[in-house]
């Protein structure tokens, strides 16, 4: 596998995952960062042993012995920042959501398929190991054919770091800032769903320009329906507690509980023939809580890219959950039902 040498652009909180994912990666190494902040850019090249820091991106990379460069940029800049890195011949990471608009997300496809270089969007709930063992038990048939998926992104933003910034304005819905994980999920479980309902509003983050909580029900061209439910106002612990509802049994999972519960239709107890009172064992998986699993991240990335082949959720499947995404607002605005667009 090739070893690649590796550019990190931003060098703020979600930089340190990067760069200790890239630490971690069996053909990696981290050889530049930059941030528009010198003395940000400066503390995480000491603090992770990287020789070189930019305080502009070109720079960066007009370096020929980069290969790739991870972008963990604000939401607002990663379409100009990945587009700029593919043109300079480099393969690229960036964070999620890939871009707040549509036809942002389209612009980057197109310049990841005329340069040929690999774009990648993290959608790091791909990693989530409870999200894969779910995923693998679905698919093993073990609770017959989903009907029924739900999911929840519930996260107390009103302490997160950011505010006053860039995650505090009106077209960074929590739709699409944190609820693009629970979106993401359904559509890695159940696939693309083909349109969506959505209502929203604002009790809790009032000096936020956005809906901090928003409830969106969308059906699938399988049958199957759906329920994504974000809040980034509420009074909790944060979770993405997530359903799949099957003809023969039930899957409820969380990437903070270490345990999957599994209920079969085979372990219904109703022989006294009392409906009301009908017990279903509850099975626990013990699971590996790691919900930012960015170890496996960017070691997929880093081996796609040093094994010469596609990575795993490219342009059009981080486009495809900007879609959803962007469709929900698109409904709870209108009060109407919105169809969602993959045409990309
Ligand atoms: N995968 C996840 O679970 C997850 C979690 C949190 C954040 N994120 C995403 O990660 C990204 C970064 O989030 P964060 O919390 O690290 O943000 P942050 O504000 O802490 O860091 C962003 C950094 O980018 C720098 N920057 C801005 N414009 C730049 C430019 N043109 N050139 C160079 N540097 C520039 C800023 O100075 C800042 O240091 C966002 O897209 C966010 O949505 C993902």
């Amino acid at each position: 596998m090739k070893e690649l040498k590796l550019g990190v652009i931003g060098a703020g909180d979600f930089s340190t995952y990067h760069l200790d994912g890239i630490r971690k990666a069996p053909n990696a190494t981290a050889v530049a960062i930059c941030d528009l902040h010198e003395e940000k850019a400066k503390a995480q090249a000491e603090k992770f042993y990287v020789p070189d820091y930019y305080t502009n991106h070109h720079e960066l990379l007009a370096r020929e012995d980069i290969d790739a460069v991870t972008l963990p940029l604000p939401d607002q800049v990663h379409k100009q920042i990945a587009i700029d890195a593919l043109r300079a011949g480099k393969h690229v990471l960036c964070e999620k959501p890939m871009a707040l608009s549509l036809d942002e997300c389209k612009e980057m496809i197109q310049v990841a398929r005329e340069t040929g270089k690999q774009l990648m969007v993290g959608q790091i709930g791909r990693y989530t190991p409870g999200f894969l063992q779910a995923k693998a038990l679905l698919d093993s048939g073990a609770i017959g054919e989903l009907f029924m998926i739900e999911s929840e992104y519930a996260h107390d933003y009103s302490a997160i770091g950011g505010q006053g910034g860039w995650r505090v304005t009106p077209e960074r819905e929590p739709i699409i800032g944190g609820g693009c994980h629970a979106v993401d999920l359904v559509r890695m479980m159940a696939g693309n769903p083909t349109e969506v309902s959505a209502y929203a509003n604002n009790k809790s983050l009032t000096d936020w320009p956005i809906h901090d909580c928003t409830l969106a029900i969308m059906r699938f061209p399988t049958g199957v329906i759906g329920k994504v439910m974000t809040s980034t106002g509420c009074k909790r612990n944060y979770t993405m507690r997530s359903l799949l509802y099957g003809t023969k049994g039930t899957i409820i999972f969380d990437n903070t509980s270490p345990v999957i519960s599994l209920f079969q239709e085979k372990f219904t107890d109703n022989k006294d023939f009392e409906p009301f009172n009908q017990q279903t064992l509850e099975i626990k998986i013990p699971v590996e809580v790691n919900n930012h699993n960015f170890t496996s991240e960017v070691a997929d990335f880093c081996k796609c890219i040093g094994e010469g082949r596609d990575v795993t959720t490219n342009g059009v499947e981080g486009a495809s959950t900007v879609s959803v995404c962007l469709s929900i607002v698109e409904s709870f605005k209108t009060g109407k039902s919105v169809s969602v667009d993959y045409n990309f």
